[in-house]
This record gives C-alpha cells, sequence and structure tokens, in this order.
C-alpha cells in the first residue's frame, strides 16, 4: 500500500493510503478519539462495499451510521446537498464525529462539502471506490456540487483527514467507469511520471478487456496528484498542469452539450494538447504516437468528438491574453510540464489549436 502525507497547512495534514486492501489502513491516523463516523453513500456503493467498511470500523468509531444518498451527477446538487445536512443534523452530528465519503467523484464532493459546512466544518475521510476518484477526485481537497450555471460552481477547500483507496474495491466497478479513469490515469502519467506510460503498457491487454488497472498502478497514478497538490494545496499555480487535455477536454463536452462523457474528451483533448506541445514545445511527436495509441488501445477516443468551430467558443478565454487565445498547461517532455516566466500555462492562440485538431 502506497502511503503519502500533505502537509495542506502548518498544522494541517492529508494521510493518503493507496493499494489493495487498504482499508485495513482507516485505523491508522483516525481523526475522532470517540466520535461516531457517519458514512455518507449512495444505495449502489453501500450495497456492494458498506459492510467492508463497517468492518474496518469497528473498534475505530464508537458508533457506525450509515446515510444513503441519491447517485450519479444529477445528484451533485445544492438540493441533495441540503437533505445531507439535513440528515447529519437529525442524527446530532457533533464536533467530534467524523463523515466518511464511501464512493466515486459525485459522493466525495457532495459529502466532503457537507462536511465543510455543518457546524462550521467536520472532520472527514475520503474511501474513494471509482478509479477516477482514487486518481483524482478524492486527492485535493476540493469538494462541492454543481449549479445551474455550470459544474462545482459552489465549493469549497475542505481537506479530508484521510484519504483511504483500497483498489479491491474496483473490482464491482462496470468496465465503462474504468474506462474514464484511464483517460486520468493516462494524464497523470503525462504530467509527472514517464515510466509510468511503461507500466500501463504492460497491464494494457487486460485495460483493454475492462479489467481495472493493478493496485501499484492506481497508487502511481495517484502519487502523481499527490505530488502536484501537495507544491500547491490551494490552487494558486502549479495544479494548473493538472488541466492538461482539460481545456480542449470542457469545450467539447460544452459543444456536445455532454453527450460526450468527461473521460472521452479529456481523452482527445489530450490528444489535440499534445499535437500543439509537439509544434511549440517539442514534444517528441514518437511519444505523442505512442500515448494516442495506448489510449486508443485501452478504448478511449482519440478523434475530436466536434469540429473545432463548435468547440471554439467553449474554450475558456483568459483575461489576461488577448481575445482569440487560450492558456494551455503543456509539457515539453513526458513527466515534465513547462514552466516559463513563473507560470504553468502559455498563450496558445486558436488557429493553433485549430491546426492541431486532426493529425
Ligand atoms: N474534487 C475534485 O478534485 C474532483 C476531481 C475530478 C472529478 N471530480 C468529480 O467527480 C465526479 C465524477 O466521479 P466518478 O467518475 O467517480 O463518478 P460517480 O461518483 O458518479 O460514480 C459513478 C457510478 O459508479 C458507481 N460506483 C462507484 N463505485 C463503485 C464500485 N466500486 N463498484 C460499482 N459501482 C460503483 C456509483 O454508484 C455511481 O453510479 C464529477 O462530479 C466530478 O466533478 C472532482
Ligand atoms: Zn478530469
Amino acid at each position: 500500500v502506497y502511503e503519502a502525507v500533505i502537509q495542506v497547512e502548518r498544522h494541517a495534514t492529508t494521510r493518503v493510503s493507496v493499494g489493495a486492501g487498504a482499508i485495513r489502513t482507516l485505523a491508522t491516523a483516525w481523526p475522532a478519539g470517540r466520535g461516531r463516523a457517519f458514512v455518507v453513500a449512495d444505495r449502489n456503493v453501500l450495497d456492494l462495499h458498506g459492510r467492508t467498511v463497517d468492518a474496518a470500523l469497528k473498534g475505530i468509531a464508537r458508533e457506525v451510521l450509515a446515510v444513503a444518498i441519491p447517485g450519479g451527477e444529477r445528484a451533485k446538487t445544492r438540493a441533495a446537498l441540503a437533505r445531507l445536512q439535513d440528515a447529519l443534523l437529525a442524527a446530532r452530528v457533533e464536533r467530534s464525529d467524523v463523515v466518511v465519503a464511501l464512493g466515486g467523484g459525485v459522493t466525495t464532493d457532495l459529502a466532503g462539502f457537507a462536511a465543510a459546512t455543518c457546524l462550521r466544518g467536520l472532520r472527514w475521510v475520503a474511501v474513494p471506490t471509482t478509479l477516477v476518484g482514487m486518481v483524482d477526485a478524492a486527492i485535493g481537497g476540493k469538494t462541492g456540487v454543481d449549479a445551474a450555471a455550470g459544474k462545482n460552481l459552489v465549493g469549497a477547500f475542505h481537506w479530508p483527514e484521510r484519504v483511504v483507496a483500497d483498489t479491491d474495491f474496483l473490482a464491482t466497478l462496470p468496465p465503462e467507469q474504468v474506462r474514464q479513469g484511464l483517460a486520468e490515469m493516462l494524464k497523470h502519467a503525462v504530467v509527472g511520471d514517464a515510466d509510468m506510460l511503461d507500466a500501463i503498457e504492460r497491464e494494457a491487454h487486460d485495460l483493454a478487456k475492462g479489467d481495472p488497472p493493478s493496485g501499484d498502478l492506481v497508487a502511481r497514478a495517484a502519487a502523481v496528484k499527490v505530488a502536484v497538490v501537495s507544491r500547491d494545496p490551494f490552487e494558486q499555480g502549479e495544479r494548473r498542469v493538472l488541466n492538461l487535455g482539460h481545456t480542449v477536454g470542457h469545450a467539447i463536452e460544452a459543444a456536445t452539450r455532454f453527450a460526450t462523457s468527461h473521460g472521452d474528451a479529456v481523452s482527445t483533448g489530450l490528444v489535440v494538447e499534445l499535437r500543439v506541445a509537439e509544434r511549440r514545445l517539442g514534444f517528441p511527436v514518437a511519444e505523442a504516437l505512442r500515448i494516442s495509441d495506448l489510449l486508443s488501445f485501452v478504448g478511449l477516443p482519440t478523434r475530436p468528438q466536434c469540429a473545432f468551430r463548435s468547440a471554439a467558443r467553449f474554450l475558456q478565454a483568459d483575461k489576461k491574453t488577448l481575445a482569440g487565445a487560450v492558456r494551455l498547461a503543456l509539457p515539453r517532455r513526458p513527466g515534465e510540464m513547462e514552466k516559463a516566466g513563473g507560470e504553468w500555462a502559455i498563450p496558445v492562440p486558436h488557429d493553433a489549436i485549430e491546426g492541431c485538431w486532426h493529425d
């Protein structure tokens, strides 16, 4: 099991454990002496893995209570947040209690935000059960819900005391959800761990069948995010590198009215942005092809799901740059993101992105 401690603030840390059987480390650094544990999960996850978590909490928490929430992105709303807050308050939650968010990114975002807001801040533990959750959503302290104006627009930084990602939970995850996480995993390899590409290639045949990645590979991908957020816990600069593939990806999601899933959009966004990196920063062409082949081998798309023209109006313009340009965080080579003039993103004109839309 991979272990890391993120120094969030001078007196606050988050201890992260990732790997097969990691749930057994839940007792390590349990944040509340004799507090109760409120396990927040959707019905599906509660049925599949609730008992394992209960067993792991036995003898740690004074009492374990389950709080069921609806699942899926459509449930990540302020209405669902209010219902969860009310459920916690009705159970007379106290400052000595701990919220345990068990599930994918929707659950950790929502339950983490409920923890941030109930009684002005409860301690919480993230137990991600999806690949996206383990390598991305549960690590980094961001919590929140969606609003009519857009996703994740209402939220707060509220770091969990613990992140416990037991990769054995991935055994029940549908292949489609595994695939979504592979896009983020590959992104993390490009952002901060070039050798991880070899490790992904070694597992590529199993991944192409829909099997989840090994615990070691998940831990390695999580470690990239841990490293970046450790250096920038409140998103003041370097975290921008985690946006690789996402500027173009978000524009594609929006332009296709979210008919394209996030992972699929990030996959093609990554391919397009790597072509930009080839031309602007001399990113090795052979490596870009290798990454694109790997994405496609594990079942992810590599051709943009819409024309550049429809995506263009959703490309986030940056106030600091001229109209018609976006700022992209780009790699110079696998595992090495470019930093120029103290900035982690460089301005790229729209037509340069258009020129990279297709190979
Ligand atoms: N806070 C952050 O930094 C951050 C980062 C990335 C993504 N996110 C958020 O994460 C969300 C996406 O998360 P997600 O991809 O994990 O999807 P999700 O949370 O919607 O979970 C997907 C589905 O998988 C099911 N599921 C979860 N674990 C399972 C398991 N082990 N076995 C079987 N089924 C299981 C759930 O019931 C759910 O229906 C988005 O809302 C996104 O905004 C947040
Ligand atoms: Zn993403």
